[in-house]
């Protein structure tokens, strides 16, 4: 299983069978959008009919109990009377369904009727997450994915209790949500990507249709507007957002560090007050990621000058601040996270550490470890490897406790492994570089130290294959890893 639950036992005994009339039973309504779902899935591959009721079931789910867990915690008992999962809350529950899930025999993944029989060997979990924070990004602004896309990938990542779904909305070759208040950001901005192929965006309705298909799988989205570099998209788009009023080409190429708003203008501010306020209007998460990286192309005081001031409008609009680390150099307002992508270097270090002596919080996306685009091996096909080459093992062996030095374990609100696309335009592609990487990330995110090691994690992960197979996921088959 990944992640490894807090507390299993086996129950050596006992073994679940579920049969053809079995059904599922909820101790409330509140249940009920988690029980269908796992039901028709259920359906599919078994054939069966499984009734969901209210009241027991074969498989009984209930949000009364469980409390000591915390708000993602769960039990779930297995044995040959039944299943139970029991929480405190419908997320709770969540977890623990996508646990059961994963009890089951892979075939129950698959979308026909498969052979029985569907057993579980006897079992007691409980369990809940060491982190709060545990992501996936998807850069939707390299290449763009559209909102089916996203939704697939969604299905796969909370498979492994990701709850978190960054998405890179806008950089130098897109801009890739509406904004009614500066419509050429998506007609013109938005209308290429890496390649000059053609590219696209979300319309508001099928962003809330998005952020409302994460929060069915309990994962918030996080969207980031990257400022005050990585621009190029929204400067090509309007001319008073540059220096000297002159806009640039569109960009399809992959460089970075050249692009930037104009700092001492009021119109840039007047810009993301807009488009700020109704990227907010679209998120129920708390968090808007405000970017911040790589900003070669504006001087360095402008920069200082800048965060605070694009901050302060991020606060105006009722979310918390979220950034990559180099915002860190500036003041912060309360509440801010600090998101690390710096690899061993110690000028990142010092950043994560600056931001944590502010009071904000750090969510860590070491690049020579937790970034999905980075190239496996040297002939991996597809991505890049600035960062170096990271491995199963590589992604997989680090501590999030001890990454940066210096920085209080109560600091860190968890771990995110972003996905960069310059080198991927279909979703195949998105799967061979997260698969297998991403659930190692997520069981950083999820389970205790104590249970994170390697050569244990190999063999669950070998496990995983199959169901890959089933749900016919892309993944790369590791020589690290001895696959079933
Ligand atoms: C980054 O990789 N530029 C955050």
């Amino acid at each position: 299983m990944i992640p490894q639950p807090t507390a299993q036992q086996a129950l050596p005994d006992e073994t679940f069978t579920l049969q053809p009339d079995a059904t599922i039973g909820i101790a409330d309504s509140s249940a009920q959008p988690i029980a269908d779902r796992f039901a028709a899935q259920l359906r599919r591959s078994t054939g069966f009919e499984l009734p969901v009721q209210e009241g027991t079931g074969t498989i009984t789910l209930s949000t009364d109990g469980a409390e000591s867990l915390g708000a993602e915690g769960y039990e779930l008992r297995a044995d040959a009377s039944g299943v139970t999962v029991t929480a405190a809350t419908t997320e709770g529950l969540f977890r623990g369904v996508t646990t059961l899930r994963q009890l089951l025999p892979a075939k129950a993944e698959a979308n026909s009727e498969q052979e029985g029989p569907w057993e579980i060997a006897g079992t007691t979990i409980s369990d809940f997450p060491r982190y709060g924070y545990r992501g996936v990004m998807l850069d939707v602004s390299r290449h763009f994915f559209t909102l089916d896309q996203v939704k697939h990938f969604i299905d796969l990542v909370s498979l492994y209790k990701i709850n978190r779904l960054h998405l890179h909305l806008s950089d130098d070759q897109g801009w890739r949500i509406q904004v009614d208040s500066w419509p050429r950001l998506t007609e013109y901005g938005g209308s290429l990507q890496v390649g000059g192929g053609t590219g696209g965006y979300y319309t508001k309705t099928e962003y809330a249709e998005l952020v409302q298909y994460a929060a069915e799988h309990y994962i918030t989205v996080v969207p980031e507007i990257d400022t005050p570099g990585h621009t190029n998209a929204a400067l090509a788009s309007y001319p008073e957002l540059n220096k000297g009023d002159q806009a640039p080409e569109l960009y399809t190429e992959t460089e970075v560090g050249f692009s930037s708003f104009a700092i001492d203008k009021d119109v840039t501010y007047e810009f993301l007050d807009d488009v700020f306020r109704e990227v907010a209007e679209q998120t129920p998460g708390e968090l808007l990621h405000l970017g911040g990286d790589e900003a070669h192309s504006t001087p360095h005081s402008e920069y200082l000058a800048f965060v605070p001031q694009a901050a302060e409008l991020v606060v105006k609009h009722g979310k918390r601040v979220m950034g990559w680390h180099e915002i860190a150099d500036g003041s912060l307002p309360a509440g801010t996270v600090v998101q690390y992508w710096g690899t061993e270097d110690p000028k990142a270090q010092v950043l994560a550490q600056k931001a944590v002596e502010q009071g904000a919080t750090l969510v860590l996306s070491p690049a020579n470890r937790a970034y999905l685009d980075m190239k496996y091996h040297e002939e991996t096909p597809l991505g890049l490897q600035w960062a170096g080459l990271v491995s199963v093992e590589q992604s997989y062996s680090w501590n999030p406790a001890t990454l940066v030095p210096n920085v209080p374990a109560s600091a860190i609100d968890g771990v995110e492994a972003p996905l960069w696309t310059e080198t991927l335009d279909d979703l195949e592609k998105v799967e061979f570089m997260t698969f297998p990487r991403l659930p190692g990330i997520a069981e950083l995110g999820w389970s205790q130290e104590s249970a994170l090691d390697w050569t244990t994690y190999r063999d669950r992960l070998a496990e995983q294959g199959p169901r890959w197979e089933v749900l016919g996921v892309n993944f790369y088959r590791s020589p690290e890893i001895d696959w079933r």
